[in-house]
């Protein structure tokens, strides 16, 4: 593997920093990391799941509340369900291992009513920590699975269908998914995505976006020339037309002009949470 410099150089798209400070095996792999979608058919052992697991819940935790937690689908029949609602991410269902991170704000809540105090935890800071607990569970799981050779793709996309999936997993009030993890063994070599430049997604003493429209410019021409988005994958040309030229900018912002999610926000309205 290539040293930090090198790695933040190919990250970025940018001639690096001049030092090799921080250079390790971890700060490597994170530089260079990537999602993975297509997984030979080895499945990682149940020890291995195990560690990961473990891995997973060792992330920081907001007030030590510990309000993630993780559910692995084993059941084929419910793996087939869950799959079988998302038919244009075949790697949901067919990935040798999948995991449900949790948002879960019932454990505090329970505590509360165990210890006689009046805790309610359906508030919008509730609603956050939990949130970010299991984001954090998650993120450490990836970067663990990758270090030792395995590929993951998270899923947020089971949130469109968060009835059924909720349904399917038996998922109590005060407890929702943040994202799925699709896990095995790489299929395909995948490829290291271009980031923001950190001109714009870094700033000291004070936000300043000024100089957003000229480096997305410069951003999309430098990423299409990596990797350009095949014709058959640009989106909403029905609705918008044929762009002269589509880069990263185009194609995020027609995705984000068609909203995902609806289904969320009365799905916790209606399982406990008030967000006052
Ligand atoms: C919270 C979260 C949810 C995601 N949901 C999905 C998903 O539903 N389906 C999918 O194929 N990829 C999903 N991804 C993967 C992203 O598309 C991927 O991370 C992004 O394109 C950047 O690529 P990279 O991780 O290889 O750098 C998700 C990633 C995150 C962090």
């Amino acid at each position: 593997m290539s040293i930090v410099s090198d790695a933040i150089a190919r990250r970025f798209g940018d001639g690096g920093p001049a030092g090799n400070d921080g250079d390790n095996d971890l700060v490597r792999r994170v530089l260079s990391r990537k999602t993975v979608r297509r997984y030979a058919e080895t499945i990682p052992s149940e020890s291995l799941l195990d560690t990961l697991i473990a891995c997973a819940l060792s992330a920081s935790a907001k007030s030590d509340f510990q309000q993630a937690s993780i559910l692995r689908v084993r059941d084929p029949a419910k793996r087939a369900a869950i799959g079988a609602l998302f038919p244009a991410m075949p790697w949901i269902g067919a990935a040798p291992a999948f995991f449900v991170f949790l948002g879960d704000a019932r454990r505090l809540q329970r505590i509360g009513e165990l210890r006689g105090k009046p805790v309610d935890n359906g508030t919008l800071e509730g609603f956050f920590n939990a949130g970010i607990d299991a984001a954090l569970a998650l993120q450490t799981m990836i970067l663990c699975a990758e270090s030792v050779g395995l590929g993951v793709c998270p899923i947020s996309v089971i949130r469109n269908e968060i009835d059924k999936v909720a349904e399917i997993l038996a998922l109590p009030d005060l407890v929702f998914p943040v994202a799925g993890l699709c896990l095995g063994y790489p299929a395909s070599e995948g490829h290291v995505s271009l980031r923001l430049p950190r001109s714009i997604t870094t700033h000291v003493d004070r936000y300043d976006d000024s100089a957003l429209a000229s480096a997305i410019d410069d951003y999309d021409q430098r990423r299409h020339r990596q990797h350009a988005i095949p014709k058959e994958q640009r989106r909403a040309n029905a609705e918008f037309g044929e762009a002269a030229f589509y880069g990263w900018s185009e194609d995020k912002a027609r995705q984000a002009a068609k909203a995902e999610g609806a289904a969320f926000p009365p799905y916790l309205r209606a399982h406990g949470f008030g967000f006052d």
